[in-house]
């Protein structure tokens, strides 16, 4: 099977982005990361592009969806990745990519997820609410905010005496081994969309 161009969209440590790159270079994702795009001119994610020697570049975020859309189609990317993305995608760009885009999301959709709920945000609102259970998901992306149809998520225990930081700590783990997961179920066509849910076939013999 050909191999997917992914394109990762940044905006933080990327420590997503990095895991994504240990996964290509094991040889689990029929896929190759074609360009690294940022909104934040000094992300970390850029460096980590940079020392693997894939093309990076910033954008600014005022002009951002004419341009990511013309360095996506330059890069001919067959997938768009959100790892750390902070930055709302246009409706265009959606549109033009539709069943192509996954983003990572640090809880288990639909809890504290949508408008406001990124990064540290995330595991205070949880911590404060004292679920027992929080997680990660990763799913296709839609018009909306972290509305898309659910690929995979997967669990971690909420502790009693645990902080935003040491639960962010903990759902980051599992980030790194499902946003991969989910990348490489994508390259090897194994997922289809029916309505909102996502549908994974058998690994082909
Ligand atoms: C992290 O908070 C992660 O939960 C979310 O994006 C943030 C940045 O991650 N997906 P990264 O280290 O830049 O990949």
């Amino acid at each position: 099977m050909r191999k997917i161009g992914i394109a990762v969209l940044v905006s933080g440590g990327g420590t997503n982005l990095q895991a994504l790159i240990d996964s290509i270079q094991k040889g689990e994702i029929n896929g190759e990361i074609v360009i690294v795009i940022s909104d934040r001119e000094n992300a970390y994610a850029l460096e980590r592009a940079r020392k693997h020697g894939i093309k990076s570049v910033y954008i600014h975020r005022n002009n951002c969806t004419e341009n990511l859309i013309s360095e996506l189609k330059e890069a001919n990317a067959g997938l768009v990745v959100l790892a750390g993305f902070l930055s709302i995608l246009d409706r265009e760009l959606i549109k033009a990519y539709e069943g192509r885009i996954i983003n990572i999301h640090p809880s288990l959709i639909p809890a504290f997820c949508g408008k406001g709920f990124y990064g540290e945000r995330v595991h205070k609102a949880a911590v404060e609410y004292g679920v027992k259970i929080s997680g990660a998901t990763a799913h296709f992306v839609d018009e909306g905010t972290d509305s898309g149809p659910v690929i995979l998520q997967e669990t971690v225990p909420v502790y009693a005496d645990d902080t935003a930081e040491t639960l962010a700590a903990r759902v980051l783990k599992v980030e790194h081994r499902l946003l991969p997961e989910a990348v490489g179920l994508f390259c090897e066509g194994r997922l289809r969309i029916e309505g909102r849910k996502v549908i994974i076939a058998e690994k082909e013999v």
